[in-house]
């Protein structure tokens, strides 16, 4: 057991404790938001929830759990469904990792445990892609064990009900979150007391915008009675995203079709398909560039590149695109688009190329920053 007094924690008696549940269940069951996955018990239903609602918001998990649930009704059916189909149901969500540990994860429970989801804390925590969070709020959601699921809004909430000086981005502190839990969390109850704070933290103590007067718990909270509330929680920077230069090459046929290329499984976006891209570094790097190189001769040699590459000869055209921005969290990529026009010649085979028709597309799972591809290519 953490000793509180070490950091600078006042633990409550067991009275206190005992008031802080009461309180906070009793505002959960007039106020808790009518969601989908809080209308069953099942604890599949309830992993696919979890794990969508890590990066995403609510209103837009929604749809995306009830097509999913529809697509793979069964553990059995997402351990054996095909990639494609996979990266589908996730196409938009982003931290495609998620979709891919979460079918590993059903192939473990087929050959581990018989096909039906485990049910202790223990096991449950031994599955592909779920963490102490997520080991946490299934136990205790789908089967009432009284187990804490700490994540960023619990962290903020606790923080501030304990004026915890510690920083809650440094995972090595994540220990003192959960032991302040453990003490809290309610026996009878669990899985309503860990969905409150989700709740809570969420919509009336939020990050950016919170309402501290509006909080049930506001009575049991030292930062809220101090007056030190905008000191809660600590957090340091993030690290910004590096900037990226990538160029994207759009190049059609004769019969207007379109060079599709599979990205390289195990990379970043790995198994999605996109227009042939390429950092501008690397092909700085193809071609030993100086930096002072111009402008003019830059384009030209990416180009050069492409053709290299791919074995293609494309006419270039002169139609000039606005780039395109997308941020991912370690990447700020800004995209040029390049467009030319080849014959149908053979595709290499040492990458996986496709003369795909904008028809088609559909079969062919793309990820955020395509998807703006295609939109601005296609409206232009
Ligand atoms: N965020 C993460 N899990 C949640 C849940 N079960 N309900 C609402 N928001 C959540």
């Amino acid at each position: 057991m953490l000793d509180f007094k070490e950091y600078g924690i006042e633990m409550w008696d067991e009275e206190k404790i005992a008031s802080f549940r009461r309180t906070l269940l009793t505002w959960y069951d007039t106020e808790k938001r009518d969601l989908p996955w809080r209308r069953t018990t099942d604890p599949y239903h309830i992993w696919i929830s979890e794990i969508m609602l890590q990066q995403t918001q609510v209103v837009t998990v929604i749809p995306y759990y009830e097509r999913f649930l529809d697509w793979f009704p069964t553990i059995e059916k997402l351990a054996n469904a095909p990639e494609e189909r996979l990266l589908k149901a996730w196409e938009g969500l982003g931290y495609y990792s998620r979709v891919r540990n979460m079918q590993k994860a059903a192939q473990q429970i087929m050959t581990d445990f018989d096909g039906k989801f485990p049910s202790s804390h223990k096991d449950i925590s031994k599955l592909k892609g779920i963490g102490p969070y997520t080991a946490g709020a299934i136990a205790s959601i789908a089967f009432g064990i009284p187990e804490p699921a700490v994540d960023g809004n619990v962290m903020r909430v606790m923080a501030r009900l304990f004026e915890i000086d510690y920083d809650i981005g440094d995972p090595k502190n994540r220990k003192i979150f959960q032991a302040v839990m453990e003490k809290l969390i309610d026996p009878d109850r669990p899985g309503d007391f860990n969905q409150a704070l989700m709740d809570l933290g969420t919509n009336i103590e939020s990050a950016k915008s919170p309402r501290p007067d509006d909080s049930p718990i506001r009575f049991f909270c030292a930062a809220y009675l101090h007056g030190t509330y905008d000191k809660y929680p600590v957090k340091a920077p993030k690290k910004k995203p590096k900037p990226t230069q990538i160029q994207a090459f759009i190049i059609q046929n004769e019969i207007g079709e379109f060079l599709l290329e599979k990205n390289t499984e195990g990379r970043l976006l790995g198994g999605f398909w996109s227009f042939p891209i390429m950092e501008t570094d690397f092909i700085s790097k193809q071609l030993d560039l100086f930096e002072s190189v111009d402008a003019v001769l830059e384009t030209l040699s990416q180009k050069a590149v492409f053709e290299q590459e791919y074995k293609l000869k494309p006419v270039w055209s002169k139609q000039h695109f606005a780039p395109i921005k997308h941020t991912f969290s370690h990447q700020k990529w800004t995209i040029e688009l390049v467009e030319g026009f080849a014959k149908k010649a053979p595709l290499l085979n040492n990458k996986k190329l496709r003369w795909v028709a904008p028809a088609n597309f559909e079969d062919y799972p793309m990820a955020a920053p395509q998807k703006k591809m295609v939109q601005k290519y296609f409206k232009n």
